[in-house]
């Protein structure tokens, strides 16, 4: 099948790799010149663990190519992905869908023969809807469906999301454009992933509730969290525990410094837009936001409180400021509020992470950049944890003690054993417990 993806960010240029992967002929277009050259000789623009390899067989193979010619790729194409952005629209929380009605109007121009336009883009109830009417009134003649086909896939794991999906959720008005959607996920359905078929609004409304219930229970353990440490009980017991049941489930119960990343944070808000619009407040995610405003805020205390609330002239190592492992990325990460407030307050502060400088010396400036963690704490006054990166999981914690200045250690996500931490002669602090 001929598919063309508009849109190569996360969304967009992962999801056409594994569609090349599963032997569809993907174009994948972008406006930016500078990143479709880099996409052409084979540069990818995020770190996302096995992409390039697949990326690169599929060049080879013939079937994924990436161009600026917008025109040509939507009329060849079977199926158009609209993988735009719809960041956080200033001022009001709302999704801005400016990208998204921009790709529609473009697309209607170029349509040739039965297309189905899918949104795999995050976006608000009633957009699919607002963009077959965008195409209709661009290009009265086009013959096209709309499908809604948002993506659950996780960053630093997207891959193996994409390939092994828990489910994929098609929004679609009839069977022909069914049709098409079911012949696109054909690999997916051979391996027996299951496929939600459903109306566009059902769809949107899936990917948004599904986000902010995840964003709640990471809340709710982080609530639970603070309460154990006031009563003496210990987290890591309590999730383990709580999560058994399997009605709970054990996943998104690790507690921590409050989620990141553009997602949770961008669709929890949009959604409690749409739920104060539609006078249908949806109020626990409204305190889901603002309590993991708060809990960024409350973390950076933690830290101070373990320094004696007294920073100035310390020198603290930070280990990972990306908003989880195995990604670059640095939005809304809790390292972006943390940090800043540590150097506000005088701290000298020398940062860690794998794959984070790329993006965070903009993000962080004021910091030093350490290849390693064991420079890092080289005469440090406390260190802090940020990121559970695998390779900090490890680190030889009497050597580190050893090289610091004054051993204090802020673990917020509980990678060592509190005994552990104190045998090797660190004061330590973690989070619920
Ligand atoms: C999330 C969803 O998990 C994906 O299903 C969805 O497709 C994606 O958003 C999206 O809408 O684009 P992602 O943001 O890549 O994926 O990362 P997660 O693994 O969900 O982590 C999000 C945040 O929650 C991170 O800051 C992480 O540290 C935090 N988290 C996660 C916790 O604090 N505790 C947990 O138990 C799990």
């Amino acid at each position: 099948m001929q598919l063309t993806m508009i849109g190569t960010g996360y969304v967009g240029l992962v999801s056409g790799v594994c569609f090349s992967d599963f032997g569809h002929d993907v174009t994948c277009v972008d406006k930016l010149p500078a990143k479709i050259e880099a996409l052409n000789r084979g540069d990818v623009p995020i770190y996302e663990p096995g992409l390039q390899d697949m990326m690169a067989k599929n060049v080879a193979k013939k079937r994924l190519n990436f161009t600026l010619d917008f025109e040509t790729a939507v009329g060849n194409a079977e199926a158009v992905f609209i993988a735009v952005g719809t960041p956080t629209r200033r001022g009001d929380g709302h999704a801005d869908l400016t990208y998204v009605y921009a790709a529609a109007r473009e697309i209607a121009r170029s349509l040739k023969g039965y297309t189905v336009v899918v949104t795999k883009s995050t976006v608000p109830v009633g957009t699919n809807r607002e963009v077959a009417r965008v195409i209709r009134a661009e290009n009265p003649d086009a013959d096209f469906d709309v499908s809604s086909n948002p993506e659950f896939l996780r960053e630093g794991a997207a891959i193996e999301d994409f390939m092994r999906p828990d489910r994929v959720v098609v929004g679609i008005e009839n069977d022909r454009a069914r049709g098409v959607m079911a012949k696109i996920y054909r690999p997916l359905a051979l391996r027996e992933a299951p496929i939600v078929y459903t109306d566009l609004e059902s769809a949107e409304m899936i990917k948004y509730a599904a986000n902010a219930f995840l964003a709640t229970k990471i809340t709710f353990i982080n609530e639970i969290a603070n309460l154990c440490e006031k009563v003496g009980a210990d987290i890591q017991s309590v999730s383990k525990g709580m999560g058994m049941d399997q009605r709970i489930g054990s996943k998104f119960l690790h507690a921590g410094p409050g989620y990141g990343e553009s997602c949770f944070p961008k669709d929890t808000k949009a959604l409690a837009r749409i739920g104060q619009e539609h006078a249908s407040p949806v109020k626990i995610v409204e305190q889901v936001i603002a309590i993991n405003e708060d809990r960024k805020r409350q973390m950076t205390d933690r830290i101070m409180y373990l320094c004696g609330d007294k920073v100035a002239g310390k020198k603290i190592a930070v280990l990972g400021v990306t908003f989880k492992p195995n990604t670059d990325d640095m939005r809304d990460s809790p390292s972006l509020t943390i940090v800043p407030a540590l150097v506000g307050a005088g701290a000298d502060v020398h940062v860690v992470d794998p794959q984070g400088r790329k993006e965070g010396e903009e993000l962080l400036p004021s910091v030093t950049w350490i290849e390693d963690a064991y420079t890092a704490v080289q005469g440090a006054d406390a260190v802090v944890v940020l990121t559970e990166w695998n390779e900090f999981r490890a680190l030889d914690l009497v050597k580190m003690s050893g090289l610091m200045n004054d051993a204090k250690m802020a673990d917020l996500r509980n990678i060592y054993d509190p005994a552990e931490a104190r045998a090797a002669g660190f004061e330590y602090v973690s989070i619920g417990r």
